[in-house]
């Protein structure tokens, strides 16, 4: 298979917040594999803004530093890296005051695609894109990215939304989030709309539930004073496991065109039911013999925070009323593993007999690691003895299908970060998406506000607290095993 890299047009991208974490660990290195794949033209050109007072030269030494440190492998191809850094430059600038942008100005070129990356605390959203027009550094093609938390609540969201609004209509807000990015997300979409097989059977008549899970080994340790005051609700369900839910559980848009992929997205939010207090499962992880507990990762005693979060959610709608979705999502889990299940019904009728047992069809979309996808189906075991079942996965590892294209696949910024130079929204959230999932968010968070709820512990390498496992058991239902 031949991967097709196609450059985008040349850009000035300006990042805010260039000498952050996010910056080092995942834009800068992101935009170089995209410069040594091809795809970032020569003429492209990424500014660095921040505070410091920083030459264009020791910014450079710092791009090189983070793609050594966080992409080794890459940082390998010296000659590339070189006329890389040759396309980066900075310019200290003062996001709150007058300082600095002026040299921006100077430094960006007319008649070139402009992108502002806000990689910057979302209270400065409002005064960056302000200081953007007022500056004249952005006309009405240009693009900014915001990134998440977009928000704390519907009220917090809507201010934002409304803060950019007066400066950029939406067709230039970017609101990045990056699980969209991953590649088998993207596939997602292929396998139901590009498919016949699929489709027919994707509603309640044929699948008697899906399972979205990503857990993580990780801790909150270093994030722990954002993370508090956030939780599992808002850092993970709010956003990457409600965009997960829209693509599976949305009707087939008329195109893949953005506002056509949005608008499905959005009724499927809209559609969510109130989520009860029994159907939610809330935890924190506790100490173990390696590990700090999360108490003690964000140094407050007494938090309530949850670190992990598992609930059942009905859609209602034609298509999938009936058929419950169950989404978890934690840190300190027994492996790091993001996958999709759907799980078909039972046929209505064995003939092979109740020794036959019982077999179900289960499609898993596994988003890392391993991306790839695995139908289970029922066959007959080898051999003689009789008729005796036994489920069997088609597997379809994209490592093994694409061969070494496979590892050329594009990490989710690098692949959003080239869609906004595009032009392309498809994969960012609509500022109506975002302020509908925190509508159905908010009223989960200020139950538990109100009631006072306590998480329940669970040990760090489990699947977290054993309610969670009730919470399917009550159903007659398991969820999958959490395994790499
Ligand atoms: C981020 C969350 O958005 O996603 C983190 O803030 C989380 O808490 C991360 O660890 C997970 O992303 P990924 O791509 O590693 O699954």
């Amino acid at each position: 298979m031949v991967s097709r890299v196609i450059p985008v047009d040349s850009f000035d991208l300006v990042i805010f917040g260039g000498t952050g974490d996010l910056a080092r660990r995942k834009i800068l290195p992101g935009l170089f594999r995209r410069y040594a794949s091809g795809q970032m033209p020569d003429e492209g050109r990424i500014i660095g803004a921040a505070r410091s007072d920083m030459t264009c030269d020791e910014f450079r030494t710092m791009v090189k530093e983070a793609v050594e440190e966080f992409d080794p492998k890459s940082a390998k191809d010296t000659e590339n890296l070189e006329k890389f850094l040759e396309r980066v430059f900075y310019v200290a600038v003062d996001a709150k005051g007058d300082g600095g942008w002026k040299e921006l100005g100077d430094l960006l070129r007319p008649d070139m695609i402009r992108a502002f990356y806000f990689s910057v605390a979302p209270s400065l959203f409002g005064t960056i894109a302000e200081r953007l027009k007022t500056f004249e550094l952005a006309d009405d093609d240009a693009r900014i990215v915001v990134e998440k938390p977009f928000g704390k609540d519907l009220e917090t969201a809507r201010a934002l939304n409304k803060s950019l609004a007066e400066h950029f209509h939406e067709g230039q807000i970017y609101r990045i989030d990056h699980y969209l990015g991953k590649e088998t997300v993207q596939n997602l979409m292929a396998v139901r709309f590009g498919n016949m097989l699929f489709e027919p059977l994707w509603n309640s008549q044929y699948v008697d539930h899906i399972q979205i899970t990503v857990a993580e080994t990780v801790g909150v340790g270093g994030r722990g004073s954002y993370y508090d005051t956030s939780g599992a609700m808002r850092d993970m369900v709010q956003n990457h496991l409600m965009q997960l839910l829209c693509l599976i559980a949305m009707e087939p848009p008329a195109k893949f065109d953005p506002d056509a992929v949005r608008d499905e997205k959005l009724k499927v939010i809209r559609a969510l039911d109130p989520v009860e207090p029994h159907h939610i499962v809330r935890g924190q992880y506790s100490a173990s013999e390696k590990c700090a507990s999360y108490r003690e990762d964000v140094e407050n005693p007494r938090s309530f925070t949850e670190s992990f979060v598992a609930m059942r959610c009905e859609i209602s709608n034609w298509r999938w009323a009936g058929t419950p979705f169950y989404m978890r999502t934690g840190k300190r889990l027994k492996a790091r593993t993001s996958e999709i299940a759907v799980v078909f019904k039972d046929a209505p009728h064995s003939i092979f007999g109740a020794e036959a047992g019982v077999h179900r069809n289960v499609l898993t979309i596994r988003l890392q690691p391993n991306e790839g996808m695995t139908l289970g189906v029922t066959i007959k075991e080898p051999g003689p003895g009789g008729m005796r079942l036994v489920d069997v996965p088609l597997d379809m590892t994209f490592a093994e299908a694409l061969g070494p294209d496979a590892e050329e696949v594009p990490d989710a910024y690098e692949r959003l970060i080239m869609d906004v130079i595009r032009g392309n929204q498809t994969l960012f959230m609509r500022g109506d998406e975002v302020e509908a999932a925190w509508a159905w968010t908010d009223p989960i968070i200020n139950g538990w506000t109100n009631r006072n709820d306590v998480p329940k512990p669970y040990d760090t390498g489990s699947a977290g607290p054993d309610d969670a496992l009730m919470l399917m058991h009550r159903d007659g239902r398991r969820w999958r095993e959490i395994k790499e």
